[in-house]
C-alpha cells in the first residue's frame, strides 16, 4: 500500500513508521511511505521526510483565500501521489468536505486521548486538569467531526500523580507510536470492513 502521512509537528509518528517498514522491509510490511505533507513550514518532521528521502508537500491556510481553497489544495497535494491510505499523524488542522470525499474511509488519526474522551487539539492537557486515572491514545477512521471517526485500536496509558503535560504525552507518544505502526500495517496487508461505528480488521 502506498501511504501518505500528514504532520505539523516533531513527526516522531512518522519516524516510528519509517523505522519499522526499515526493520521488516515494505513486503513484509506492506506498505511504504510515499509521501509526507504539513500544514506549516520548518517542522521537524519534514526534516526527518527529506532524510528520509521522501518527497513533501507543505499546505498553509494563509496562503488560500479560504478554507475551503486550503482543503481543495491540500486534498490535490495529497491525490498527487496516489495514496491507498492516508496517515494523520499530529496534523493539526481538521480536513473539509473535499478531502474527506477524496480520502474518506482511508484516513486514519492518530489521537492522545481515549476517544471519545476528550478530543480535540488538547487532549492530554484536558485528561490531566480532568484528573483521570488512565488516559491514553486511539487510532480512527476520520469522519466529518473533530475525532469523531470509528475506532480502530487503544492503547491504555496510566496517569502518574508527579505527571506534567509533556511527561504525560512523552509516555502516552510510546504506546502511540506502537499502535500506530500495528494498525498501519494490519490495514495495509489484512484490509478492514466498518459495519457502523464498528470495525473490523482481522486479527
Ligand atoms: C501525537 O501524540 C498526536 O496524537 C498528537 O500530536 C502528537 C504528534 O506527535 N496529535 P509527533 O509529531 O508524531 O511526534
Amino acid at each position: 500500500a502506498r501511504l501518505v502521512v500528514l504532520l505539523s509537528g516533531s513527526g516522531t509518528n512518522l519516524q516510528a513508521l519509517l523505522d519499522a517498514i526499515e526493520r521488516v522491509g515494505e513486503e513484509s510490511y506492506g506498505a511504504r511511505i510515499v509521501a509526507v505533507g504539513a500544514d506549516r513550514d520548518g517542522v521537524a518532521g519534514l526534516e526527518r521526510a527529506r532524510r528520509a528521502g521522501l518527497p513533501t508537500f507543505v499546505c498553509r491556510v494563509k496562503d488560500h483565500t479560504d478554507r475551503a481553497g486550503w482543503d481543495a489544495a491540500l486534498a490535490e497535494a495529497t491525490a498527487a501521489h496516489a495514496p491507498d491510505l492516508v496517515v494523520s499523524a499530529g496534523f493539526m488542522k481538521i480536513v473539509g468536505s473535499e478531502f474527506l470525499a477524496r480520502f474518506g474511509g482511508r484516513l486514519v488519526n492518530t489521537h492522545p486521548a481515549l476517544l471519545p474522551s476528550f478530543p480535540g487539539a488538547h487532549g492530554v492537557r484536558d485528561a490531566l486538569a480532568y484528573g483521570v486515572k488512565a488516559t491514553g491514545c486511539t487510532v480512527h477512521f476520520v469522519d466529518d467531526g473533530v475525532d469523531t471517526g470509528p475506532i480502530i485500536a487503544q492503547g491504555v496509558v496510566e496517569v502518574r500523580d508527579e505527571d506534567d503535560e509533556s511527561a504525560l504525552h512523552e509516555r502516552i507518544k510510546e504506546v502511540e507510536r506502537r499502535l500506530l505502526v500495528d494498525v498501519v500495517g494490519r490495514l495495509a496487508r489484512d484490509g478492514y470492513r466498518i459495519e457502523g461505528r464498528k470495525v473490523r480488521v482481522p486479527a
